[in-house]
C-alpha cells in the first residue's frame, strides 16, 4: 500500500491574461498541489489591472483554501505591445466583480516569505514576466538555494516567438528579469511557446467547460469564448493555445512532457532580439547548462489531464 504524498507547495506569479487565468483555476481546485500564494505581475496588463484581476479571479471561485495575494509593482516599465488576445482588462471583458483590497503586499515580499516559511519546498510556477522572482533574488541572493524550483512559461528554442519574431511576450516584457532568472543556481524548468503551442483546443473545447452554474463555468465560458473571438480576429486561428495552461501541466504532469538540458541565456539589448532566448548548440559548447527545456509534449495528454482539472474545478464550485 502506498503512502499517501503531501501536496505540492506551489506560487503561482502571474499577469492574468485569460490563459493565467486559466492556470490559476487548474491549480486552486488541484489536490495534488497547496497553492500557498498567487502573486500579481504587470505583463498582459498594467499592475494595478494584473492585482485586481488576480483578486476578483480567487474571490470568485472561493476555493477550499485561500491563497496569500501578492501586489504587482506599479514602478515595472512595460514595451508597447502590437495587439493583445486577452482584451483591455486582461480577462475578455468578463466584468468581474472587483473586490476592495485590503492592505495586500508586494508580490516579492509575499514571494520572499513563502520561500522562507517553506525552504527547499516550494515551486515557482512562473507565468508573467519575471519581475517579481528576479526582484526577490535581487534583495536577498542567498534565497536561490532555498527555491526548490522554478518553472518558466517563457522562451521560444526555435526563434518564433509572438511578442517580436524572435521573443515571446514573457521574455521580451522583462528581458533583464529573464536573464538574471536564467542566470541563478536554481532547478529551472523552461517550458518555451514551441512546447505550449502544440496543444490546440478546438471550439468543442467550449462545450466540455464547467457549467454555467458552478462558478468556475460563469468565469471561465465567456472568457474562453473571448479568447477563441480573439484568436480568429487577430490571427485567424480556429483553436486556441493556452500557453501557461501547458507550463501548469509541465510542473504537475512533467512525464508529459520531453526535456532536454540546456545552456540557456537571454538577449536584453538588441533592437530586434531583446527577450530572445538564446542556447549555446555549439559541439564544444562553452556556457554551462544551467536548465531544462521541454522540447516537446504528449499534446493529448495535457489537453485531457487540462479537461480533468477544470472539471474537478466545476465539480467543487
Ligand atoms: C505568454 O504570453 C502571454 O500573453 C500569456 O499569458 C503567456 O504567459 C506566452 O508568451
Ligand atoms: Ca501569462
Amino acid at each position: 500500500m502506498s503512502l499517501p504524498t503531501e501536496p505540492r507547495k506551489l506560487i503561482i506569479d502571474c499577469d492574468p491574461g485569460i490563459d493565467d487565468a486559466v492556470a490559476v483555476t487548474m491549480a486552486l481546485f488541484d489536490p495534488r498541489l497547496e497553492v500557498v500564494a498567487v502573486t500579481a505581475a504587470a505583463g498582459n496588463v498594467g499592475a494595478e489591472q494584473a492585482t485586481a484581476n488576480l483578486q476578483a479571479l480567487v474571490a470568485c471561485l472561493d476555493p477550499p483554501r485561500l491563497p496569500r495575494i501578492g501586489v504587482a509593482a506599479t514602478d515595472a516599465a512595460l514595451p508597447a505591445r502590437p495587439y493583445s488576445m486577452h482584451g483591455a482588462d486582461g480577462l475578455g471583458g468578463i466584468d468581474l466583480p472587483r473586490v476592495p483590497l485590503h492592505g495586500g503586499h508586494a508580490s516579492e515580499k509575499v514571494i520572499w516569505e513563502a520561500i522562507k516559511a517553506h525552504p527547499r519546498q516550494l515551486t515557482i510556477l512562473a507565468l508573467g514576466p519575471l519581475t517579481n522572482v528576479s526582484r526577490v533574488l535581487k534583495r536577498d541572493p542567498g534565497i536561490a538555494e532555498l527555491i526548490g524550483a522554478v518553472v518558466i512559461c517563457g522562451g521560444t528554442a526555435q526563434g518564433l516567438g509572438n511578442a517580436t519574431p524572435v521573443a515571446d511576450f514573457n521574455f521580451f516584457s522583462d528581458p533583464a528579469a529573464a536573464r538574471h532568472v536564467l542566470a541563478e543556481p536554481i532547478t529551472k524548468t523552461l517550458v518555451p511557446l514551441e512546447t505550449t503551442g502544440q496543444v490546440v483546443y478546438d471550439l468543442d473545447f467550449l462545450e466540455r467547460l464547467p457549467r454555467e452554474f458552478t462558478r468556475a463555468g460563469r468565469l471561465l465560458r465567456p472568457m474562453l469564448a473571448h479568447a477563441f473571438r480573439a484568436h480568429r480576429q487577430l490571427l485567424g486561428c480556429e483553436g486556441i493555445r493556452l500557453h501557461d495552461v501547458a507550463a501548469l501541466v509541465a510542473a504537475t504532469d512533467p512525464d508529459l512532457f520531453e526535456r532536454e538540458t540546456v545552456a540557456a541565456d537571454v538577449e536584453t539589448t538588441g533592437d530586434l532580439t531583446a527577450g530572445m532566448l538564446v542556447i549555446d548548440r555549439r559541439r564544444n559548447r562553452v556556457w554551462r547548462p544551467n536548465a531544462d527545456l521541454l522540447v516537446a509534449c504528449d499534446a493529448v495528454g495535457v489537453r485531457d489531464r487540462v479537461l480533468k482539472g477544470l472539471t474537478a474545478a466545476g465539480e467543487a464550485t
